[in-house]
């Protein structure tokens, strides 16, 4: 970073946009495999606070590369840069009083780790979206699990690219075992309980 660049306060702070808002901002950071369910809670859980006048805004692993992140591909240092570029979109959003919720399948433990160190502390809750590959393969909405196994993609992860399990997550979800309905109510449990809600 040059040494010419200097950084401007804010004219609005972040906990009078959180009172204006009526709720603090936090990032729920969804991981997981591919098929494992992220997307589809995030939303489902987004779509709900929405309703109840929250805030809110899904950061979702293709729809950022679609834009913000379409230079990057799948090999290990394009996937830490990624994760690197939404911690820091998720902390802007944060930092506009906005619970985000981010889905990336993040492989990486560090990387996750980089982006908690990002944020106060509360301000990141890790949920793991659990589930076993057999299963995201089983479901496999986007063909993609196929397209890897014929060869057709490389470094697909579960396949043969690694998921490094999250060591002590705030929240998992099994999604081999939950409904939607279940794992949103678990969510918002420990959010209430972490006086988050
Ligand atoms: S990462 O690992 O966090 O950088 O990945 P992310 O940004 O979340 O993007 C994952 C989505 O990209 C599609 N896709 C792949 N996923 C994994 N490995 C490979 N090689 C790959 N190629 C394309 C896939 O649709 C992922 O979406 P989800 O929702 O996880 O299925």
């Amino acid at each position: 970073m040059s040494s010419n660049i200097v950084w401007h306060g804010s004219s609005v702070s972040k906990k009078e946009r959180q009172n204006k808002n009526g709720h603090k901002s936090f990032v729920l950071w969804f991981t997981g495999l591919s098929g494992s369910g992220k997307s589809t809670l995030a939303n489902a859980l987004t779509r709900e606070l929405f309703e109840d006048g929250k805030a809110v805004y899904v950061l979702d692993g293709d729809n950022i590369r679609h834009g913000l992140n379409k230079d990057l591909g799948f090999g290990a240092a394009d996937r830490k840069e990624n994760i690197r570029r939404i911690g820091e979109t998720a902390k802007l959003f944060v930092d506009a009083g906005v619970i985000t919720a981010a889905a990336f399948i993040s492989p990486y433990q560090e990387d996750r780790e980089n982006v908690r160190n990002l944020l106060e502390e509360d301000e990141f809750i890790e949920v793991y979206v659990k589930c076993r590959l057999e299963t995201c393969e089983k479901r496999d909405p986007k063909g993609l699990y196929k397209k890897a196994r014929d060869g057709h993609i490389t470094n697909f992860t579960g396949v043969d690219s690694p998921y490094e399990e999250p060591s002590d997550p705030e929240i998992t979800i099994e999604t081999d075992n939950h409904s939607i309905e279940q794992s949103i109510t678990l969510i918002k449990t420990h959010l209430k309980e972490k006086g988050l809600l």
